[in-house]
Formats: structure tokens, C-alpha cells, sequence
């Protein structure tokens, strides 16, 4: 039995993960960008795709904002919801992976036992977990689309980092990619533009 349904059987095609890798000159893997509302998550998603694609690496965003307007269309921002939004996409982002695609997610992704069975989902080493560690302070006077205004009005309840919580990744193994990137190039990053340059210079 797998999950509601029974009587099912996995189907092996011959061709495989490592032929289509093959084929792409490439490893299929997951980042998984992960912070606040307004740290810069999609911007700097596109970033890295850009700068993949320039260097003829095929790679795909799953953003938790679109994928909302369709396959997520029917969950809200409840914690079991917000897991389950998490879940799909992590499925979602495997089979690009198998696909022989670099999947970048862009999702707030709040709590560190969802990331954790995402990071289950693919064999070890083909989840980059990066955190976008940008402070509460700095998100809310970025405030891009004037939620954190409307948060702390009361007119949006559960917002993350408002009145809803945000775990920070705190494995070690967490490869904080951008901010190797970041440290290497010695940037001063106000804006998630000024990231998204740096990541692509
Ligand atoms: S989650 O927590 O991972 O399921 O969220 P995600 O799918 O990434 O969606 C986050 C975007 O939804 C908007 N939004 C909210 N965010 C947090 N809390 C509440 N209550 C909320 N309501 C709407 C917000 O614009 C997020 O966009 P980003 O791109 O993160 O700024």
C-alpha cells in the first residue's frame, strides 16, 4: 500500500536518471532556498537560474507564489497546509531532479521538519538546502508587496515571522551556497538585486 491507494506497482523504464544525465552533461539535483517573505528568495532564484543557463546547465524554479495560482491553488497558509504545499513541491522538485534538471525552489518553506523530509526524498548530496538570511527587520522595510504592512494591521493573520513562526535551517550539513558566494566576492548586499548581481557576475 502506498499512502490511500493499493494494488499499485512501481514501473522501471530503462532508461534512467544517469542516461538522462548523460545527455545533459549535467548532475540533477535541488536547491532549496529557504527565508522569509521579502528576503529575496525569486529574485535570487532567478539569479542562479540566469547564470546556470549561461553556462548551458538546464535548470527549472518551482516558486511557491506561482505554483499557488495552480497546483497549490487549494491550500492556504495554515501549518498543515503550509507542510503540504512543502510535500508537493518536494515531490515536484525530485522528479525534475530524476529528470536530470538542477531544480531551484523558491518557497519560505517555515518549518525545518519539512525541508528535512524533502531532503529525505533524493539521495544524499543532491539537496543544497540555502538559507536566504535576511533579518525579520530588513524584509519588513523591504516590504515589496506591503504584507508586512498589512500584517501588522491585523488584516493579514499567520504571516510568517509576524504571528506565525519561521525555523532557520541549523544543520551544519546546510550548504549556505550563496552566502559562500557572497563571502568570496566580499559584496555588501542591500537589496536582493545587489545579490542576484553578485550571484551572477
Ligand atoms: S510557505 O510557507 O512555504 O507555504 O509559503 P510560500 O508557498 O512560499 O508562499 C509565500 C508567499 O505567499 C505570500 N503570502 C504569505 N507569506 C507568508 N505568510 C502568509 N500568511 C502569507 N500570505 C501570503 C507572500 O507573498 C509570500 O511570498 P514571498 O515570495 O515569500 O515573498
Amino acid at each position: 500500500n502506498v499512502g490511500n491507494s493499493t494494488n499499485i506497482l512501481w514501473h522501471e523504464c530503462p532508461i534512467q536518471k544517469r542516461d538522462r544525465q548523460q545527455l545533459l552533461q549535467q548532475k540533477g539535483c535541488v536547491i532549496w532556498l529557504t527565508g522569509l517573505s521579502g528576503s529575496g528568495k525569486s529574485t535570487l532564484a532567478c539569479a542562479l537560474s540566469q547564470s546556470l543557463h549561461s553556462r548551458g546547465k538546464l535548470s527549472y524554479i518551482l516558486d511557491g507564489d506561482n505554483i499557488r495560482h495552480g497546483l497549490n491553488r487549494d491550500l492556504s497558509f495554515r501549518a498543515e497546509d503550509r507542510s503540504e504545499n512543502i510535500r508537493r513541491i518536494g515531490e515536484v522538485a525530485k522528479l525534475f531532479a530524476d529528470a536530470g534538471v538542477i531544480c531551484i525552489t523558491s518557497l519560505i518553506s517555515p518549518y525545518q521538519k519539512d525541508r528535512d523530509a524533502c531532503r529525505a526524498l533524493l539521495p544524499e548530496g543532491d539537496f543544497i538546502e540555502v538559507f536566504i538570511d535576511v533579518p525579520l527587520h530588513v524584509c519588513e522595510a523591504r516590504d515589496p508587496k506591503g504584507l508586512y504592512k498589512l500584517a501588522r494591521a491585523g488584516k493579514i493573520k499567520g504571516f510568517t515571522g509576524i504571528d506565525d513562526p519561521y525555523e532557520p535551517p541549523c544543520g551544519c550539513e546546510t550548504t549556505f551556497i550563496l552566502q559562500i558566494v557572497l563571502q568570496q566576492k566580499g559584496g555588501d548586499c542591500k537589496s536582493p538585486k545587489d545579490m542576484a548581481e553578485l550571484v551572477v557576475s
